[in-house]
């Protein structure tokens, strides 16, 4: 790879090292801003993120502004080296807004509108809301233009959730008009509302889902999801036009969050990334936590790496982390030493160009008085995160050389965010423990844990440069897809897939010609039933080793047994027991110039990694280093063409040995030379840098 990315902005060639910071909170107490300045500089901080709840303090009143505080702040904070990313105010509104036009307060799904409070809680349809937005943001642009310090807008936070009011509702039936080309009908075969007499005869009998509503066609579930993606793209398209306007050289993002793990219900950001200048999102993993650490490390580098894939490979902002405790979280665990530096450096490891917390300093009241800061409310540097935070930050100073590097994987395992939603809205096979994403990384993670870069993909990005494409779960297969996975097998590409995949096309409408519908040609297999298990059933799968001589005789199934026919495929593993003992459980197919697996169970670790063991040394495919990694670490690489950079990463509790000898490797931080054994402490990471062979 010779390509390397620009640097997020031209005006700050650094790795961005800093955090979110409230200044309105504090704007009566000049010695703290004073004190902030001096702690920024200490914590090799060069970048702040604000201005993303200030709305009540620039406008305190309809028509009325105050920027003197803010032009005050940016002025101090760039004759101090730091800049700004400023971001706009809409994700929390003043009171006097939601008093005098209710129509911006978001209505819920039960049809009862919200009172003010909270935040994100405004609709996005709402003509009033889009236009206070919009002439907030337009002196935002005018007043900062020429600012020096401004670097990067940062367009409300973090944007998700959906309004049900009746000036929504219309935009959906809008929305569904266009999309049906004007024809109920047609929307009547794709939603199938013949089932249950829910036939529509007027668009206006056409309302969002609701609990005491509709909720039961599957079809329109969907819609509705897709509407309020898009309808929230929408509202974000209409909050940069003033940005575009008066700061063309100013680059946008908007701050993505990880519900793709937690709620999994919001926004398509494939659809919304297209949009944006640069990709960023909040980082708030699970450390020390009921996940073992490299299971949670391993889990998080998945999301890094769709972060990365949705713009192709571009670097990305990890725009929040925290920088200690996240105390929205069950259990608000401290990090342990050591472990602040390695999350950190996980992101860089995965493709971002910055580290970035949420927040600079603990507020005093409210309800993240208790969350994570660099700052805490003793208010000094001598605290064991402070320290732990600047000792970062003199590391990520001397990082320049990977800034706008990438690297370009082998291997894509696709997680779809439309899939999840209609496997999640389907009943059936079981109604607990799909596990959609947990069974994607469970795949991911083999590759994680031999240092093979990966990118996470949706079913609709380009998979012809790819060597290995793994499609867990695809329940759902959009039109052109499974052709698309043909050709790629055709042309000599391995494909795995498993159970649950191909039963739906994009309506959420099974498909009739026998699963797994589209993509049954290519893994030449016929899906005739799924067994669900309960959670303490077992079956065993007998794989033939003398087709796979590299796995063992016996492993687990469990959750899900697909009973599939062999029709084209040649048969790698029965089940053991059950009715379908001796049928297939794990399948190959030759395809034109390449081959496509099915698996037909739930498995485990063992089994995975047995399998893909396989598949990778069968493939040749790349290793950042070439040999094997002991449990809980791994490597993941960047690269401009000339030298690679390797972040060997340890997320175990415990030191690893690891044996580098003969591979020309420096350390990037120290310039030493490594040959031979090196101890790696818990929670400890090296970045090494390998000249790239030259032809
Ligand atoms: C989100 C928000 C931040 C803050 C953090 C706390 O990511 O964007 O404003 O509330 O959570 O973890
Ligand atoms: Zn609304």
């Amino acid at each position: 790879m010779e390509r390397v990315y620009n640097p997020i902005s031209p005006k700050c060639r650094k790795i961005l090292h800093g955090a979110d910071y409230n200044p309105e909170q504090w704007r009566d107490d000049i010695h703290i801003l004073d004190e902030d300045i001096r702690l920024m500089k200490l914590a090799h901080c060069n970048v702040v993120a604000m201005g993303m709840f200030s709305w009540a303090a620039l406008e305190p009143e309809e028509g009325r502004y105050d920027f003197r505080w803010l032009d005050d702040i940016m002025d101090r904070l760039y004759a101090n080296g730091i800049y700004v990313i400023l971001a706009t105010p809409s994700g929390a509104r003043p009171a006097w807004l939601s008093q005098k036009y209710p129509e911006v307060l978001r209505v819920g799904e039960n049809r009862v509108r919200n009172l003010h409070g909270r935040r994100h809680n405004h609709c996005f349809t709402s003509p009033i809301y889009r236009e206070r937005v919009r002439n907030i943001n337009t002196l935002l642009a005018k007043r900062y233009k020429d600012h020096p310090a401004l670097l990067l807008w940062h367009v409300s936070n973090e944007y998700g959730g959906a309004c049900h009011c009746d000036l929504c509702q219309e935009a959906f039936r809008e929305f569904l008009k266009e999309k049906y080309q004007g024809d109920l009908d047609a929307l009547n075969k794709a939603w199938w509302t013949s089932f249950w007499s829910h036939t529509y005869t007027e668009w206006s009998q056409i309302e969002s889902p609701a609990p005491h509503g509709e909720s039961l066609v599957h079809g329109q579930n969907l819609d509705w999801r897709r509407f309020a993606s898009h309808q929230t793209i929408d509202f974000y398209k209409n909050e940069i036009i003033p940005l575009r306007e008066y700061t063309p050289n100013i680059p946008i993002t908007t701050n993505f969050d990880d519900y793709i793990s937690i709620y999994n219900k919001g926004v398509n950001y494939w659809e919304f990334a297209p949009y944006v200048d640069v990709v960023s999102w909040d980082n708030y993993p699970y450390w020390h936590g009921e996940r073992e650490n490299w299971i949670e490390g391993s889990r998080i580098g998945f999301i890094h790496d769709i972060n990365r894939a949705l713009k192709g490979g571009k670097p990305f902002m990890m725009m929040e982390s925290s920088p200690s405790a996240t105390n929205w979280q069950p259990v608000g665990k401290l990090k342990r030493p050591g472990m602040h530096a390695l999350s950190s450096i996980q992101a860089i490891a995965h493709g971002s160009d910055t580290v970035q917390y949420f927040q600079w300093r603990k507020s005093r009241g409210s309800s993240e008085k208790f969350h994570g800061a660099v700052v805490d409310h003793c208010g000094h540097e001598n605290t064991r995160v402070f320290k732990e935070v600047a000792e970062l930050g003199d590391i990520l100073d001397r990082l320049d050389p990977v800034i706008g590097t990438s690297v370009e994987p082998e291997v894509a395992v696709i997680y779809d965010w439309e899939n999840s939603w209609a496997i999640d809205d389907a009943q059936g096979p079981r109604n607990e423990g799909k596990d959609y994403f947990i069974t994607c990384q469970s795949h991911y993670r083999q590759f994680w844990s031999r240092g093979i870069p990966v990118d996470v993909i949706n079913m609709d990005s380009d998979i012809s440069k790819y060597k290995l494409v793994i499609a867990p779960m695809l329940y759902m297969v959009r039109s052109g897809v499974g052709e698309k996975i043909e050709e790629f097998v055709d042309n000599g590409g391995t494909f795995v897939t498993t159970y649950w995949s191909g039963i739906v096309d994009e309506h959420d409408l099974c498909f009739l010609t026998g699963f797994p519908g589209p993509l049954r040609k290519t893994v030449g297999i016929w899906s005739e039933e799924i067994d669900a298990l309960y959670d303490k059933d077992v079956n065993y799968v007998k794989v033939d080793t003398k087709l796979l001589p590299d796995m063992k005789g016996k492993y687990e199934a469990r959750v899900f047994c697909d009973l599939i026919h062999a029709e084209t495929a040649e048969t790698l593993a029965v089940y053991e027991t059950d009715f379908y003992a001796g049928r297939p459980a794990l399948t190959v197919n030759k395809y034109g110039e390449g081959k496509a697996y099915y698996i037909g169970f739930r498995n485990n670790n063992e089994f995975l990694y047995d399998f893909y063991g396989n598949i990778i040394s069968s493939l040749n495919l790349r290793r950042c280093l070439n040999i094997d990694l002991p449990m809980g670490v791994t490597a993941q690489m960047r690269t401009d063409g000339k030298s690679d950079y390797i972040f060997l990463q340890n997320y175990s509790d415990g030191e690893k040995t690891i044996n580098l000898k003969g591979m020309k490797l420096k350390e990037l931080l120290t310039d030493d030379f490594i040959d031979g054994y090196i101890d790696m402490p818990e929670y400890s990471f090296k970045i090494l840098v390998r000249e790239c062979k030259q032809d």
